[in-house]
């Protein structure tokens, strides 16, 4: 049987992370969040001592992951996110970071007969065989609430001006890396969920899977 994967990209703060969940629980497919492998790069290379730019030491740390990694509490940190986007600017680390990835699409775990892969670059560089491709987009400012929203459930007190600069950061350096740049495919359904909460975005996205809706909304 046919392995279907759903690739799902865009910016931080779009909602990957809750759609691709709701997706993969829908159809019964395997999840691979790929954010938390350059986030768990990321640790190590901070907890090295070293700067997330350095790139001997975060090639040397991609190679190093392993399950616990993947577990820990501190990545969800703003801070690492913010190295995260660092360390995978570098070649290097992408490359090492890639086949675990494809073998996710090829052999989903669990014998799942399909995978939803959320990342920057899956529908462009990791699959761009994907089955489905979907663009998740939103406003700077309507991400940058919704990261607010999150961050009270957490925190007490809450930078919302810095939360904003932090994403408008890391959009840009997303964007503008040389290796696997964020982008759309040119074949990828683009999403705006700028007025659409999870159920509407949900809605939409399995729609379009299904082949029911029309062009990209
Ligand atoms: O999705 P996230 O915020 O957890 O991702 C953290 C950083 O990792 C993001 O700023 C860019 C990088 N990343 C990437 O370059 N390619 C991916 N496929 C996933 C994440």
């Amino acid at each position: 049987m046919k392995i279907v994967v759903i690739a799902i990209d865009g910016p931080a703060g779009a909602g990957k992370g809750t759609l691709a969940r709701r997706l993969a629980e829908h159809f019964g497919y395997a999840h691979l969040d790929t954010g938390s492998l350059y986030r768990a790069v990321a640790l190590r290379v901070l907890r090295d001592g070293a700067d997330p730019t350095h790139e001997a030491t975060a090639a040397h740390e991609a190679t190093r992951l392993t399950e616990d990694d993947l577990r820990d509490p501190a990545l969800r940190h703003e801070a690492t996110g913010l190295a995260a986007s660092k360390v995978s600017a570098i070649p290097a680390v992408r490359q090492a970071l890639l086949e675990f990835q494809r073998n996710f699409a090829r052999r989903p775990p669990r014998d799942a007969m399909g995978a939803v892969i959320e990342g920057r670059d899956i529908g462009t560089v990791v699959w761009p065989q994907a089955d489905h491709k979907i663009f998740l987009d939103a406003a700077v400012e309507v991400r940058a609430k919704r990261r607010v929203a999150e961050l009270r459930t957490m925190l007490k007190e809450i930078d919302e001006a810095a939360v904003l600069r932090d994403l408008i950061q890391r959009d840009r350096q997303d964007r503008e890396r040389s290796t696997a740049p964020l982008k759309p495919a040119a074949d990828a359904f683009l999403l705006d969920t700028s007025n659409l909460d999870i159920e509407g975005a949900f809605a939409v996205a399995k729609a379009h899977i299904l082949g029911r809706s029309g062009p990209a909304a």
